[in-house]
């Protein structure tokens, strides 16, 4: 979307992949923020819930996040009430924000960092929160950008055209336990990977919820509006649209060139989840279609493929992650819990090397080059001053595995990008385009000088990367 914002993938933090719908600040505390505490105010006049975004803000201002470009707080779904106001405007659960959301919004701009919020064009949210049906498109947008809101997320969870089958949708939703629906841990929440799914594999027609006619015709209208009633407020609100990862991801029901027009960012695909085959899945998805998705990509239009997770139980695959998702022009919205977080964590989230690939002013997109028998596969992105980034991703799980190879054999795509590799140095890449400097991004050592031709050997860690 051309309106100026995101021309690098946005950075920030955003709560769901973490905190989920854990609204329970009364009864589990602790849980609810990950962060005990006492349950009321705790003397600061904020509430538990209100506390948490409080938190993060502070972490993002004080630990060294904001100057590396992580500037958003997101809010996710479940923070509303579960009404609409006289008016007919959405309004934040009373006792988790007693101070409304501009007071919130307040505390994070003076903290030099920007508010995004959740919303779903639907008739309730994933999480059974009041949704945006089409009629209340314009209000709810006024009423976020009053709020001093820079980013809204449109989630497409309980989708419906018309008031008589909203009606309809309702009662399918309570046959299915729909609202009621809990995850794994049984927590009250709305996973909604099973809807999307059936929609991927074209089996939404004989699910009760909406046929896959019904919910493009919603979309076609829905999406669209949103991004002029955000544009007519006059607010720059950058706008994530989870439009495709409901409609399969991909054309013919993927108009991934009206994306670009209407939406900063977008979700196409699965929900990321606490686990490493989560984040396998998504690489897999987003590499077997990267001919799509790469042309989709570029400055104010980004692919998602979903946040950065916190506890993945290995160091290795959170450096994984962090370098896969650097190279594929991804958003970087952390959904951790700062306050806690591990010195060895914060290193890879906050590898200056690992952003600068991510936040590439040229926007290209990278792909997957090589998909070895050894399971090993390599991952390249061009980089502005004929720079690139090389990614060796190791799926073993035995032990370091030796890769051997040259610049050439890894057969770059032709064009103009061809002869470039990773480097740091680019005096070196201007005075002999034949020979690279290569900078290695984790151990932080400048490597001999490469020919095209030369052969060198990386070790990768089982589940890790060689960047
Ligand atoms: C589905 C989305 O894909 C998730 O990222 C999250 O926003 C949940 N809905 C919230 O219910």
């Amino acid at each position: 979307l051309d309106n100026g914002l995101m021309r690098t993938p946005p950075m920030g933090w955003l709560a769901w992949e973490r905190f989920r719908c854990d609204i329970d600040c009364k009864n589990d505390p602790s849980n609810c923020i990950r962060y005990g505490g006492r349950v009321g105010t705790g003397g600061t006049g904020l509430s538990l819930c209100e506390r948490l975004f409080r938190d993060m803000a502070d972490r993002l201002a004080e630990d060294g996040w904001r100057e590396l470009g992580y500037v958003y707080v997101n809010i996710d779904d479940c923070w509303s009430s579960m009404e609409r106001d006289k008016e007919g405007r959405l309004q934040p659960d009373p006792d988790r924000f007693p101070g409304g959301i501009p007071r919130l919004a307040q505390y994070i701009h003076n903290r030099g960092l920007k508010l995004g919020i959740y919303g779903d064009l639907g008739t309730h949210t994933c999480g059974g929160y009041p949704g945006t049906t089409l009629d209340k498109v314009a209000v709810d947008a006024q009423t976020f950008a009053d709020w001093g809101v820079d980013m809204l997320k449109l989630d497409g969870c309980y989708s419906n055209v018309t008031e008589q089958a909203k009606g309809e949708e309702e009662e399918e939703m309570e046959k299915e336990g729909g609202r009621e629906r809990t995850d794994e841990e049984g927590n009250d929440c709305c996973g909604t990977d099973g809807e999307k799914e059936r929609v991927r594999e074209g089996r939404d027609e004989e699910g009760p919820r909406m046929t896959k006619e019904r919910r493009r015709k919603r979309d076609e209208r829905g999406y669209p509006l949103m991004s002029k009633a955000l544009n007519a407020t006059q607010r720059p609100i950058a706008y994530s649209c989870s439009w495709p990862a409901y409609q399969g991801g991909l054309p013919p029901d993927v108009n991934y060139t009206q994306l670009g027009e209407i939406c900063n960012l977008w979700r196409n695909y699965d929900d990321i989840q606490d686990s490493w085959d989560s984040v396998l899945s998504i690489v897999d998805w987003f590499s077997d279609n990267q001919d799509v998705l790469q042309a989709a990509a570029g400055p104010g239009r980004w692919n998602d493929p979903d946040m950065v997770r916190q506890s993945l139980s290995l160091l290795e695959q959170s450096r994984s992650q962090m370098a896969l998702w650097a190279i594929m022009a991804a958003p970087l919205f952390m959904s951790n819990d700062l306050r806690t977080l591990s010195s060895e964590a914060r290193a890879i989230l906050q590898n200056k090397v690992l952003i600068g690939i991510n936040q590439d002013p040229l926007g290209v997109q990278g792909v997957r080059l090589l998909k070895e028998k050894s399971r090993i596969e390599v991952f390249w992105r061009p980089l502005v001053d004929s720079a690139s980034a090389l990614v060796f991703f190791s799926r073993r799980t035995d032990m370091p595995y030796r890769y051997r190879t040259s610049l050439l054999n890894l057969g770059y795509p032709s064009g103009s990008y061809k002869s470039s590799v990773v480097v740091k140095d680019q005096r070196e890449t201007e005075r002999e385009l034949e020979e690279r400097a290569v900078y290695d991004v984790f151990t932080e050592k400048t490597l001999p000088v490469l020919k095209h031709d030369t052969y060198f050997t990386v070790s990768i860690n089982p589940t890790g990367v060689v960047t």
